[in-house]
């Protein structure tokens, strides 16, 4: 955060007060007409002279903004951001010359792009949301399943959701019903499939016909640490109880006992009779639940969330990256590198985090197709 500071204060002095974009011959940052030179020497074959990435996953750095380029080279130079052939050659390179450049990118006009149509509409949201009607018969409407014995996935933690889908899929876990809806569904599909149901809201169940949830509650003292406060789990591998059916609870118990692998699960309960088992599942069923997350319900919803920084007209002292027009693979592989801790930087790694790769896809593809000579 400090060295962000530092690298937003410096860039900011470099530009000095006159924030306006360099005109060729006479930039502020640096000389346009010698930074095309070294352009010409050491970057066109990956960059172009016309500043366009030469090849899908390189990015384009025209009309990229200025302090923004100077500040990831100065990262290339320093290591903080690891790209062999970059340091090698950013690395002698003088603070002039890296001016010089800098300003001979940032000069030109954006690389044209091709405009996507059907990007607008699609998002991962959507698109979870149809590929669920192939379950609805079974699972409810929006996952709140009403048939005993079939679970609700209304508000489920998405990666578990994924996990068990695939464990049915390779036969780890076996269910008339499921192994055949498994088959053939992609893990990208599996993403969308598990952000929609998990921002689903839950409904509130009433008691089921056996078991005493006061009996069960104290008996649920040790599962609370891993499936939440009242069975509401706050970790994306671990399932929330709350709110689920209580005979698939029941049944999916037993199903450790019987084979169902988990080792962490198996040994909590080994222990448990019947009776404790049917207790415990009409605590958990009547327990209130929440949605483990909420989706954009469009990519542009989410893009909003990324202009509040990225849009320059929003944050003019921000030193951030333009992604209008930007190649896509690079954007895919920069989101990812953020969210995976593999190229630092604090505030995008709190945006990234959360997001599936299927997200990724999407606001990657948004960016890319949105006019070049935008913000
Ligand atoms: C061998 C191909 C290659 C050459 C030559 C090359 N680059 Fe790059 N450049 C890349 C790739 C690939 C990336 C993305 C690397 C990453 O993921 O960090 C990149 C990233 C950058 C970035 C970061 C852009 C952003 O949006 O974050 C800047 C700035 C840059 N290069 C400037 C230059 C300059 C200036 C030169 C010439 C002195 C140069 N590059 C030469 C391949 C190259
Ligand atoms: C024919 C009815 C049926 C259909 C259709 C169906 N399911 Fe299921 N599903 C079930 C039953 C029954 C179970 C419980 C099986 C068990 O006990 O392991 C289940 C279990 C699951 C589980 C495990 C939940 C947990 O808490 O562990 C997930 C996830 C799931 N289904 C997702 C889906 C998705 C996604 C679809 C649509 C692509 C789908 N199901 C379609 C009947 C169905
Ligand atoms: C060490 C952490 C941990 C503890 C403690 C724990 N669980 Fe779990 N539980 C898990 C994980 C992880 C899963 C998912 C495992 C899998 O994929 O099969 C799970 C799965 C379950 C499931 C299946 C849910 C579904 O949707 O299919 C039930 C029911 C369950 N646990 C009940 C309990 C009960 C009751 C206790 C306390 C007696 C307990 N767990 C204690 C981690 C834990
Ligand atoms: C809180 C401010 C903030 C928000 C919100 C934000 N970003 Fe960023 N983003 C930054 C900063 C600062 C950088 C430059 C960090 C660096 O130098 O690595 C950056 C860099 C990036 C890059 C690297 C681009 C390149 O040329 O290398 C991508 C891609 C990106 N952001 C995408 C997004 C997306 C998509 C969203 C919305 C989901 C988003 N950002 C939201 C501040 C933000």
């Amino acid at each position: 955060m400090k060295n962000l500071m530092l690298t937003l204060m410096l860039s900011l002095t470099l530009v000095g007060c006159g924030d306006k974009k360099d005109t060729p011959g006479k930039g502020v940052i640096g000389d346009v007409n010698a930074g095309k030179l070294l352009a010409e020497r050491d970057c066109k074959g990956c960059h172009g002279m016309d500043g366009g990435g030469a090849a899908p996953g390189i990015p384009h750095l025209a009309a990229q903004r200025a302090p923004y380029l100077l500040a990831s080279i100065g990262e290339y130079k320093e290591g903080k951001r690891t790209h062999a052939a970059l340091k090698d050659m950013t690395g002698h390179m003088t603070e002039a010359e890296v001016r010089n450049v800098v300003a001979y990118y940032a000069s030109l006009p954006p690389v044209p792009n091709a405009p996507a149509k059907d990007v607008q509409q699609s998002s991962p949201y959507q698109e979870g949301k149809s590929l669920a009607e192939a379950c609805a018969k079974c699972h409810g409407e929006d996952g709140n399943s009403k048939t005993p014995g079939t679970p609700s996935l209304a508000g489920q933690q998405p990666h578990y959701l994924v996990t068990a889908i695939e464990e049915y899929h390779q036969g780890d876990r076996k269910a008339t019903a499921m192994n055949p809806m498994a088959r053939g569904s992609n893990k990208m599909d599996l993403e969308k499939l598990a952000w929609y149901y998990a921002s689903q809201i839950p409904a509130q169940r009433s008691a089921p016909p056996f078991g005493d949830p006061v009996v069960g509650e104290p008996a649920t003292a040790m599962c609370g640490g891993c499936h939440g406060a009242h069975g509401v789990s706050t970790d994306g591998a671990t399932p929330t109880l709350a709110g689920q059916d209580a005979t698939y609870l029941v049944n999916s118990m037993k199903a450790y006992k019987k084979g169902r692998q988990n080792w962490g699960m198996q040994r909590y309960i080994a222990g448990l009779g019947d009776k404790d088992i049917e207790n415990i599942a009409a605590y958990y069923s009547i327990q209130k639940s929440l949605p483990a997350g909420s989706v954009p319900s469009s990519v542009k919803e989410l893009a909003d969330k990324c202009d509040r920084c990225h849009d320059a007209t929003n944050n003019p002292s921000m030193v951030v990256p333009r992604m209008s027009g930007q190649d896509r693979d690079y954007l895919v592989m920069s989101l990812r590198a953020y969210r995976d801790g593999k190229r630092q930087s604090s505030m995008m790694h709190n945006m990234s985090f959360a997001y599936s790769n299927a997200m990724i896809e999407s606001i990657a593809s948004w960016y890319a197709s949105r006019p070049a000579d935008k913000n």
